[in-house]
Formats: C-alpha cells, structure tokens, sequence
C-alpha cells in the first residue's frame, strides 16, 4: 500500500510528479499552446473571484490568486471559509466562488458554497474527491486527478490545486486576451517540462533534507519567510512543520517581519527563507540581513549562482516563471517530514488532526 515507503506521506511526496502528469492530461496542447478547460463551458471569466478554502488549500488558493490577477487581470479575493461563511457578504451574479478542497467534504468551505449561492453567485469547485459534497454542490467541477491523499499532512494535493490554478490562469488569460499568445504557449510547454524535471531532482531533494533535518530538529521554533508567490508556500512550509513535528513555526511574509515577529528571532528560532531568483529577491535577501544581525541561523532556498551567505544554502533548478512553486513546495515538505520522522512522531496521523474536518 505504501509502496516501500515508510510512511503515506513520504509515497505522496514521491508521487508528485505524475500528478502534475495527470492534471495537465488532456487540459494542455503543447501544439496549438492553448488549455482546454470543458469543466468550465458556459462560465466566460468571472469579474470578481473569490476562493474560499482551508488550510492547505487556503495556501494554494493565495498562490492562484497572484497568477490569476497577473495573468487574467480578475480581481481575487482569498478568504478562509470558516470566515467567509459567517461574513456579511457583498456578493451577486457578477461573483464567482472557486471552493478549493482536496476531500470536498470541508464544513467550513461547503457553508461557503451554500452561502454563496443562496446570494446569486456561481460555485466552481477545485477538488480531488470524484462525487465528493463540494464537487456535487458546485455548478463546474474541476477535478485536480491527484488519486487518494491518505496521509493526513495534505502534500500532493496541493502539487495539483496548483497546476489546476496555474491552468485556470493561463485559461483565463488567453480567453480575455490578457496575456499574450507567446507567454501562454511558453507558460504551457514549461510546466509540460516539470514532471521529468521534478521525478530526477526528488532524490537530491530527499538527501538535503535529511541532512538539514537532522542539524535543525532540535529548535523548538522556526521562522519561514517568503514574498510575493513565495509568501503562501512560508505560510505552507510552517503548517507542515508545526502539525506534524510538533515544532512552532510562523509563516510571514518577509517584508512583515520587522513589524514585530523580528523580536523573536535568536539562534535558537531560525528562519527557512524561500530566496529563489525573482524580482523581490534583492529584498528577501536584505530581509535575511537583519535576521543575521541578530545572530538568527538561515536555511535558504535558492538558485544556483545566487550566493545568499546563510549558514545552509539548499540549491534548486531554477524554472521558468511561476513554476518555482512546484520544486519548492516538495523540498518544504520533506524537510517537514524528515524532521518529524527524525524525532520519532507519528508522520501519517498527526495528534488532534482528521484529514478531513466535516465539522465546524
Ligand atoms: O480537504 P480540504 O482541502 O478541504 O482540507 C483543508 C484542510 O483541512 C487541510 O488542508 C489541512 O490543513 C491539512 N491537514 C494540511 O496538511
């Protein structure tokens, strides 16, 4: 069932590649450059769009939203169903719900759905389970094709929330004539490039993360920093270390730190800094300056060539664009899950957690 693995949750990292695989099946053609989404026909692009989400889907749904404004120049609001649901909304015809979840049968994010529609918006669902009570609820289904999530750590899932989010972009976006034909077709033959990518640098990525594993499992804080498209995956490395190491972990996003989380840092809370190549990196870079003042230890993830002078440098592939995401999001995850595997804690059934939450 684990196919060799000793956990779930190290098999689902593993298998990420194919998901990417499986998701772009039949959606992406690499000739004509175009995405084809007939989940959606009969939805031209929405003026306003909310997703609504928990958790790691919450995550993937902030990540979206930047693709989903730049590219499709759709206002995006994220929210956090278990708040959405109970707000006094403003919302009409005119507002599209993308409810994202991996089992379909959140609570919080089912109350939105049904909140949502009761005001006249439309619902598309973003979920894994096929005939699940979000898929069911929602007027357009797309499937994200991730095959069963059993660790209750949500790792795969959130590979294909975003390649379905990153193709919905790039949908949009042609089909409003936001973004160009050139960069569409480019967008669509890189990520066709990432399923081999990521399956070869999978193993490198595991040994890394043994290594720093083992030097930082004894803190019993961690600080993960990211900006811009790397904000939401701090937010998600900090989930993934906290529910299943037990260890605290903050999410920020960088420029934020100086406005009072800085207090903490010592050289027993150190920071995980997403400082791959883009253009915020020269003020990721400064950010990361003022935790070395104050004698913070810095695990960076960087690209090769960038010499970020932190105490561990984790060097990844650099890809095109956006794509980043997808070999970041697999090194988080195992550092995370080496980290708990190496303090001996129950990886797949983390303590207090159900993998999915149906009630409030
Ligand atoms: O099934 P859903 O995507 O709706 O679940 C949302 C969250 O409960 C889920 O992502 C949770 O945060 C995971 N334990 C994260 O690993």
């Amino acid at each position: 069932q684990k196919g060799g693995h000793k956990h779930f949750m190290i098999k689902e990292i593993f298998e990420q590649p194919k998901v990417i695989a499986d998701c772009l099946a039949g959606r992406v053609d690499l000739k004509t450059g175009t995405v084809r989404l007939p989940e959606l026909e009969g939805l031209t692009s929405p003026k306003r769009l909310h997703i609504v989400a928990c958790g790691t889907s919450f995550h993937a749904g902030l990540w979206g939203m930047n693709l989903l404004e730049s590219w499709a120049r759709i206002p995006v609001r994220v929210e956090i169903a278990s708040e959405f649901r109970y707000r006094d909304l403003l919302l009409d015809e005119d507002d599209v719900i993308l409810a994202i979840s991996q089992s379909g049968e959140t609570a919080d994010t089912l109350a939105g759905i049904r909140r949502a529609k009761q005001m006249g918006a439309s619902v598309i669902g973003l979920c894994n389970v096929v005939g699940s009570s979000v898929a069911r609820e929602s007027d357009h289904v797309i499937y994200t094709q991730a095959g069963p999530e059993i660790s209750v750590a949500s790792t795969k899932a959130m590979c294909s929330q975003l390649t379905a989010l990153y193709l919905l972009a790039l949908h949009w976006g042609a089909q409003k004539g936001t973004l160009s034909a050139e960069v569409t077709q480019q967008g669509i033959a890189a990520v066709h490039e990432l399923p081999g990518l990521l399956d070869a640098e999978l193993p490198a990525m595991r040994e890394r993360s043994k290594e720093l594993a083992r030097k930082y499992s004894g803190v019993s804080s961690f600080m993960y920093l990211g900006r811009g498209l790397n904000f939401p995956l701090a937010l998600e490395g900090a989930l993934k270390l906290k529910e299943i190491s037990y260890i605290h972990a903050e999410g920020y996003a960088s420029g934020e730190m100086k406005h009072g989380p800085i207090a903490l840092i010592e050289r027993d809370f150190p920071t995980f800094a997403l400082a791959m190549r883009d253009d915020l990196l020269p003020k990721v870079k400064s950010n990361l300056e003022e935790v070395q003042a104050r004698d913070g230890r810095i695990i960076a993830l960087t690209n090769p060539g960038l010499d970020m002078g932190v105490d561990d440098a984790w060097v990844i592939p650099e890809v095109w664009g956006p794509l980043s995401a997808f070999l970041a999001l697999p090194c988080l995850q195992l550092f995370a899950y080496e980290v708990a595997d190496y303090l001996g804690k129950d990886v797949d059934q983390p303590r207090n957690l159900a993998k999915s939450v149906t009630v409030e």
